[in-house]
C-alpha cells in the first residue's frame, strides 16, 4: 500500500507530489463513501483524535469533526476560550494534558506561525495543521486544488489567481505551495501594500490591476480583507478597497469566459465579492466546503498508517 512521506501534516511545504496526489487517490474513494446513504466507514476505529482550536474556526472545525466521525474515530474538541489556556497553561502543557488521555492524533489551529512545527518535536502524536498565523493552512490548499481537479479535470497546466490580502493569509501561501507542486502557473494580486516583498521569489506572477488578473486567469481564489490581523492601515478604506479590487457578476460577464471562482470563506460580502458573484454559476464555493470533509478523511486515514 502507498504511503505518505511524512506522519505529521504541518505544511504544503513539507509534502512531496506524490503525497498530493495519494491523498487526492484517497479523497475520490471518500468522496464516494459519503455519497452513499450510510456515509461511515470503520477505517479509524479505536483512534481518538483531538481538535484543539485556539483560534475560530467554522468550516475548518466542523469539517474535521465530521471527517473523523465518518471514520468512526473517537473524538474530543477543546477550544482556547473557556479553557484553562486562560489562566496561564502553556501549549505544551495543554497538549501533553490531552495526550495523556490517550489522544492519538492532534488536529490544531493556532494563531503563531510555527506552533505546529513546535509540537512536532515534543510529543508523539500525528499532528494536522489546521491553520497556523499567517502561515499555512494545508488542508484548505488540498481541498482547493482537489476542487479545481473536479471542476477542470486537472490542476497541471492550469492559471490561478490569488486575489486580497495575500500579506495576512496562509491560504494564500500554502495554495501557492500546492499548485506549483501539481504544475499550475500561479499569480497574486492585489494592491501593492498587501503584497508580501518576497512574493516574487516564491515564482509568482504579481499582478495590481484585478481586471487584467481575471483576463489571464482560469481561476481565481478570492481572499477576505484579515483586518483582525492588520497592524496598520493597507488601504484607506473598505470602500475603496471594494472599488479597485471588489469582484461581482458585472465584472465576470464582462471578461466573456467561463472562469472558476473559489473562497476559502468566510466571505465578507460586498466587500470582496458581491452576493451575485458569489452565488453566480462561475463559484464552487460550496463544492469547496463540500470536498473539506473527503480531503480531511482521507490526510486522517493516511497519517493513521503512518503511526
Ligand atoms: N476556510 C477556513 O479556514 O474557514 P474557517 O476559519 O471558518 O475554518
Amino acid at each position: 500500500m502507498q504511503e505518505l512521506s511524512v506522519r505529521h501534516l504541518l505544511g504544503i511545504k513539507e509534502i512531496t507530489p506524490q503525497d498530493i496526489q495519494l491523498i487526492f487517490e484517497t479523497a475520490d474513494n471518500f468522496k464516494d463513501v459519503l455519497n452513499r446513504p450510510i456515509k461511515k466507514v470503520p477505517s479509524l476505529r479505536d483512534i481518538t483524535i483531538a481538535n484543539v482550536f485556539f483560534e475560530n474556526s467554522t468550516r475548518t472545525r466542523l469539517s474535521f469533526e465530521l471527517a473523523e466521525k465518518r471514520l468512526s474515530a473517537d473524538v474530543i474538541n477543546f477550544s482556547s476560550s473557556g479553557s484553562s489556556v486562560k489562566k496561564g497553561e502553556t501549549l505544551l502543557d495543554t497538549v501533553n494534558n490531552i495526550l495523556a488521555m490517550k489522544v492519538d492524533m492532534i488536529v490544531m489551529r493556532h494563531s503563531s506561525p510555527g506552533a505546529p512545527h513546535f509540537l512536532s518535536k515534543h510529543i508523539p502524536a500525528n499532528i494536522v495543521n489546521a491553520g497556523d498565523g499567517t502561515h499555512e493552512h494545508p488542508t484548505q490548499a488540498l481541498l482547493d486544488s482537489f476542487s479545481i481537479r473536479e471542476r477542470l479535470g486537472e490542476v497541471a497546466g492550469k492559471k490561478v489567481v490569488i486575489i486580497g490580502d495575500i500579506l495576512h493569509s496562509r491560504v494564500a501561501l500554502s495554495n501557492i505551495f500546492a499548485l506549483q507542486k501539481q504544475g499550475a502557473e500561479v499569480m497574486v494580486c492585489g494592491p501593492m501594500t498587501l503584497l508580501p516583498k518576497y512574493i516574487q521569489q516564491l515564482g509568482v506572477k504579481v499582478e495590481t490591476n484585478v481586471r487584467k488578473a481575471l483576463e489571464w486567469c482560469d481561476v481565481a481564489n478570492v481572499l477576505r480583507i484579515q483586518l483582525e490581523r492588520q497592524q496598520m492601515k493597507y488601504f484607506p478604506s473598505l470602500r475603496e478597497y471594494t472599488l479597485y479590487y471588489g469582484i461581482d457578476k458585472k465584472l465576470l460577464d464582462s471578461l466573456n469566459k467561463e472562469i472558476v471562482l473559489m473562497h476559502p470563506g468566510p466571505i465578507n460580502r460586498g466587500v470582496e465579492l458581491s452576493s451575485d458573484a458569489a452565488d453566480s454559476h462561475h463559484s464552487i464555493i460550496l463544492n469547496q466546503v463540500e470536498n473539506g470533509v473527503a480531503i480531511r478523511m482521507a490526510v486522517l486515514f493516511l497519517l493513521a498508517q503512518k503511526g
